[in-house]
């Protein structure tokens, strides 16, 4: 048996990143998660480390432990998105407040030591969110980079364009310098970009596969997405919401329900009409180094048993 992976987790949650923590939570023997740094994007930094520690718990795994990121991107004013995940940034489901407590070494500094602390080559970067705080930490210490055993993020579109500007992917509007930087660090980096998680459906039978779970985490999953994909569906006309985090672990699980090429790509950092837009180089067009494994198609079906069997080992 292979030791679990170790794992540095950034996360803004945000209900489809409820879910992608779930699925990290729910197999210790795959994912040893050394930490979870809370980010600022779909909510504030102070929702979003309130609701990471609440998801912990829900999942009984009040053991992780949980640091602070930025509040704010690296050379920006935040830009957040109520208007798909309600006031609180996890709408659908009424947490107690968490007890379990937030660690005092600020997650920049904590992704930094851990990188320059365990063998090289042995934590993955699980980024589900802005990558503010992976910016922050390479542009503290360039060094991380080489050390990393890789980056897994969730972030981007080419194909299918964009969905908080015409252009641009939330994660890399909200950062785009942050992600630059990832970009450019030459860190092995898989991304999973829109154009793999709007294949990724979340239609009312595959829901009701979560909530016929019965357990805690299952029930929590069905209510949250049914109130996170209200705003999807109307924007989309389709029979589900894009379920855009658990691409992130499901691909780290199982590669072999998606679909990716090595290609390059490199992000608008400038351009008002285009900011964030990753311009992602299909057809090798370029000489530009080949520094992402881009995800373009994946499995549906294989993605949603998978998490549904997964979120059925929880609470
Ligand atoms: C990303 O934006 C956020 O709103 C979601 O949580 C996801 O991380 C999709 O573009």
């Amino acid at each position: 048996m292979t030791a679990a992976r170790k794992i540095i987790v950034t996360t803004d949650p945000g209900q489809d990143q409820a879910v992608a923590l779930f699925v990290l939570l729910a197999l210790p023997k795959d994912f040893d998660i050394l930490g979870v740094v809370a980010t600022a994007g779909n909510i504030g930094l102070d929702k979003t480390q309130r609701n990471a520690r609440q998801l912990l718990e829900l999942a009984g795994r009040s053991d992780v432990r949980v640091y602070l990121g930025s509040p704010r991107p690296m050379r920006r004013p935040l830009v957040t998105a109520e208007h798909v995940h309600g006031p609180n940034g996890l709408d659908g489901v009424d947490l107690p407040e968490p007890s379990m407590p937030l660690q005092a070494q600020s997650g920049i500094d904590f992704i930094v030591e851990t990188l320059l602390r365990e063998p090289p080559g042995s934590v993955t970067l699980v980024c589900l969110s802005p990558l503010t705080n992976l910016g922050l930490a390479l542009e503290k210490e360039p060094d991380i980079a080489s050390r990393m055993a890789g980056v897994v993020m969730m972030a981007g579109a080419y194909f299918e364009v964009g969905n908080i500007t015409p252009a641009a992917e939330f994660n890399v509007y909200v950062d785009p310098e942050a992600a630059d930087l990832v970009l450019r660090s030459g860190a092995a980096i898989t991304m999973l970009p829109l154009d793999v998680t709007h294949q990724m459906l979340s239609t009312p039978e595959r829901l009701d596969r979560f909530r016929a779970l019965g357990n805690r985490c299952g029930l929590a999953t069905a209510d949250m997405l049914s109130f996170s994909e209200a705003f999807d569906l109307k924007k989309y006309g389709w029979e589900g919401a894009p379920l855009h985090g658990p691409c992130v672990p499901a691909y780290m699980l199982k590669p072999e329900l998606f679909v990716s090429r090595r290609i390059n790509v490199t992000v608008e950092t400038d351009s008002a009409l285009t900011l964030g837009m990753t311009v992602a180089d299909w057809w090798r067009v370029t000489d530009r180094p080949r520094n992402v494994a881009y995800v373009r198609n994946g499995d549906p079906a294989g993605y949603y048993d998978l998490l549904v069997e997964t979120i059925a080992r929880l609470p």
